[in-house]
């Protein structure tokens, strides 16, 4: 019986506050807070209209330590769900620290003016969490998130070695308008511009962006172009996955998706150097934001499935071993349970999760961590019973040997 602190209003904010308000017995009391309420208001009113209860709203800049620290102390959540932007995500932790309250967020902390996804700005706060007897929960999303504990499930149940990792992330899913992200666009647009790069021999090797492509038949989705990007859960996997051989990462784009971010990359409007227009100071990718659809409005216009899963070689006493694991997920059935479609509900989900393993104790240990460090059997138990239920089998897929 925990009070639960979210703060962030966007497409996972609401699958969130959802999910946590359908757990009674964990989820006690539930404050959704963001810097626009009126859009906590609303998720608020759906939720009491879905399953009675009421949760409390407010309004806070989560760029602000001081507006965070006033909020948490009048509230005094047992912990924080932090799924605003990834900008917020040093401060919220520092507002933590100052008032003794567990952490948990979905995206690695990016500085405003550098594309640049790593660890190693939150990382830098596990001593002063283990100090504190605080624990921070780092990448409770799907991917990051549940790919590490997909990762973890395999090497405690099925493999002795994890030689050759591929993270597969399909979106299957139709929004009918020509050029729409699915969650914030700016992080989007930002992670699927950047340069592409796997993990092989203990090295990290860089290639241009969407360089490397494959053609991968999704099960309920059907074949697909897959293009090998960064992903950030790769950082903490090359370090806690013993032995590694080699760790990639795929995602997949329609060729109209690549085509408008090729135009926007040639006219400058993916860039974040401020530019002056009409006298006053503008970033072209917050312009490109205002002009797109908001992610969160794509929930009733999308239809389809996406898949992600992880499909490992690796050995086991001796012999070898391929597995896959992966999770298929319908956006219009996430619509009808949350308001939302499937990329925030496959986020969301796991969020709740990971606040859950937290508030009950199965995963608990102060200090600042990530999901492949703890024992993934409750987390994956609670996939299956929280509404992303995932398949486990024996597979022949070589990833190298997929046409291009
Ligand atoms: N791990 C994964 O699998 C995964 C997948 C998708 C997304 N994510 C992450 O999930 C997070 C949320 O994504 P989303 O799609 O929900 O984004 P979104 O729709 O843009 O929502 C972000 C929310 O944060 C609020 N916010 C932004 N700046 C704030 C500030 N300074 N103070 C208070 N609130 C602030 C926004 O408020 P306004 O409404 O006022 O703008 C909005 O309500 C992002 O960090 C994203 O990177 C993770």
């Amino acid at each position: 019986m925990s009070t639960v602190l979210i703060i962030g209003a966007g497409g996972v904010g609401r699958v969130v506050a959802h999910k946590c308000a359908q757990q009674h017995e964990t989820f006690s009391s539930i404050c959704l807070a963001s810097r626009t309420q009126s859009k906590c208001v609303q998720i608020a009113n759906e939720i009491k209209e879905k399953t009675g209860r009421t949760i409390e709203t407010a309004q806070v800049d989560a760029d602000n330590v001081a507006e965070l620290v006033a909020l948490i102390q009048r509230v005094n959540p047992f912990m924080i769900i932090n799924v605003a932007l990834p900008y917020q995500d040093l401060t919220i932790m520092d507002a933590c620290l100052e008032t003794g309250t567990h952490y948990l967020d979905t995206a690695n902390y990016e500085p405003l003016d550098e594309a640049k996804f790593e660890y190693s700005w939150q990382w830098a706060y596990r001593e002063r969490f283990e100090q504190a007897g605080l624990m921070a929960l780092l990448g409770s999303g799907f991917d990051p998130g549940v790919t590490n504990v997909f990762c973890a499930y395999m090497q405690k149940h099925h493999f002795d070695t994890l030689d050759y990792v591929d993270i597969l992330d399909c979106n299957g899913g139709d929004h009918g308008y020509a050029f729409a992200t699915n969650f914030n666009p700016e992080i989007n647009i930002r992670e699927v511009t950047s340069n592409g790069r796997y993990f092989e021999n203990g090295q990290w090797i860089e290639t241009a962006p969407m360089a490397i492509k494959k053609q991968f038949d999704f099960e309920q989705v059907g074949p697909k172009n897959m293009y090998l990007l960064y992903h950030e859960e790769m950082e903490s996997l090359a370090i806690n996955l013993k032995g590694v051989k080699r760790m990639r990462f795929w995602m997949t784009f329609g060729d109209a998706y690549l085509k408008h971010l090729e135009v926007f990359r040639n006219i400058g409007l993916d860039s974040i150097k401020p530019i002056m227009f009409e006298g006053r100071e503008i970033i072209p990718i917050q312009f490109l934001k205002a002009l797109l659809p908001d992610p969160a409005s794509l929930g009733p216009r999308t239809v389809g499935k996406t898949n992600i899963g992880v499909i490992v070689k690796g050995t086991k006493d001796g012999k070898p071993v391929s597995r896959y694991i992966y999770n298929i997920c319908d956006h219009q059935a996430c619509y009808q349970e949350t308001h939302a479609q499937g990329v925030s509900y496959t986020t969301g989900v796991p969020a709740m999760i990971g606040a859950m393993m937290m508030i009950q104790g199965h995963w608990m240990k102060p200090g600042v961590h990530n999901m492949e460090e703890f024992n993934p059997d409750p987390f994956m138990d609670a996939l299956n019973a929280y509404g992303l239920p995932w398949s486990n089998i024996a597979t022949d897929i070589d990833v190298d040997q997929l046409p291009e």
